[in-house]
């Protein structure tokens, strides 16, 4: 697509939906429970529109810090611009050229695209089999040397969840090897289980968590996400944020402490529309001939194979010219193959609509040889 700078490859999923999601009209790219609107959540308060502090208000930060069992002031957290800030800011304070890494595949791929750009060394440690489970061969990818161990959990795009005893295990690897874990966590929450899942912060000192409010609360209007860390570790992230984006939004921040007020009622809802929909798109007639059925366990999308189609980001670029709805291809991360199916819709008919839409052309779908949009 030709859009990558001199530093990063292309953001192959970003610009997927960035090139496609305002045109379509069935939009099943998204990856967040569907957001409420500022009327829903009290309107807008009235204060000075400054910077604020530039880490975070002291407020937000304190009611952050409360989501973790962990010994954490507002001296532990720093208030990002979405999580995507915080991974990048994460990964600039702890990785430099040549630093060996471990990185579980596959993700939503931002840090791996730092990472490569910043000419890190990456050891790979994928998911295994059709349930993308945890493989523990693949902690021999943590070894000494190894700086920092990057994880997606519960992982964007398989929706699988490493429970607390894998965590415990590539936390000992860690350990061992001296090695910060950086999880990232925006999808903490949207578990379908209601057990609550463990925080890497809540298991290991050198334990990193990002996360915001984007995805299960469904609010990445207010681009508010965080890092939550030992205070070195978000004195550094704090300092690059200078040269970022200086402050979080102030109207935003007073936004999200309300929010967070309410998180459970937040974290419900997002869980049960996950059930719900991952119910309702197997109900849909033809979807287990379409598609093969896998179980779900966290996250409001699927992340599912197709039959026999190999080349899905030219299968998603005909059924998005052809029909207007929008999926995303494996392509995007690195899993040619499969697709990802939003979930996180509150309608009911319009999610009906959009599956059955899906399911039909699916079935339908014959190939053609033209060439396929990510490899240009
Ligand atoms: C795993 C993961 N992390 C981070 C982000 C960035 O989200 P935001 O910056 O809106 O918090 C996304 C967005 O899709 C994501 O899936």
């Amino acid at each position: 697509m030709g859009m990558g700078c001199n530093m990063y490859d292309t953001f192959a999923l970003e610009r997927w939906q960035s090139l496609r999601d305002y045109k379509a009209k069935y939009n099943l790219s998204e990856s967040g429970i569907e957001p409420p609107s500022l009327k829903d959540l009290g309107g807008l308060p009235d204060l000075e529109l400054g910077y604020g502090n530039t880490q975070g208000s002291p407020e937000l930060r304190k009611q952050i810090s409360s989501l973790y069992h962990a010994p954490f002031t507002e001296e532990n957290i720093l208030v990002t611009n979405g999580g995507a800030e915080a991974n990048f800011l994460t990964v600039h304070s702890l990785v430099e050229p040549g630093d060996r890494v471990a990185v579980q595949m596959p993700n939503y791929m931002q840090t791996v695209g730092i990472l490569r750009g910043l000419g890190a060394k990456i050891d790979y440690m994928w998911l295994k089999g059709e349930q993308f489970q945890f493989d523990e061969r693949s902690l021999d990818s943590i070894r000494s040397g190894t700086k920092a161990v990057f994880i997606t959990n519960p992982n964007n795009p398989t929706g699988s969840v490493l429970g607390e005893r894998e965590l415990h295990q590539v936390v000992g690897a860690a350990e061992e090897a001296g090695a910060h874990i950086v999880c990232d966590e925006v999808y903490r929450g949207a578990e379908l289980d209601s057990r609550p899942l463990k925080s890497i912060v809540e298991l290991y000192q050198k334990g990193i968590a990002t996360s915001s409010l984007s995805k299960v609360y469904g609010l990445p209007g207010l681009r508010t996400g965080w890092i939550a860390a030992t205070k070195d570790v978000v004195v550094r992230s704090w300092g690059l944020k200078d040269y970022t984006t200086i402050s979080p939004s102030v109207v935003s921040q007073k936004i999200a402490v309300g929010v967070l007020k309410r998180q459970e009622q937040f974290v419900s809802r997002a869980k049960e529309i996950c059930r719900r929909n991952t119910d309702l798109f197997w109900s849909v007639r033809g979807a287990e001939d379409a598609f093969v059925k896998r179980p779900q366990k966290a996250a409001p999308f699927l992340f599912v194979k197709t039959r026999n189609i190999a080349q899905t980001s030219e299968y998603c670029e005909r059924l998005f010219n052809e029909t207007g709805v929008l999926i995303n291809p494996g392509e995007c991360f690195e899993m040619p193959g499969y697709v990802r199916i939003w979930l996180g819709g509150s309608r009911e008919e319009w999610m009906t609509d959009a599956f059955t839409r899906l399911i039909d052309y699916t079935l339908h779908y014959e190939r053609k040889s033209v060439p396929s949009p990510l490899q240009d």
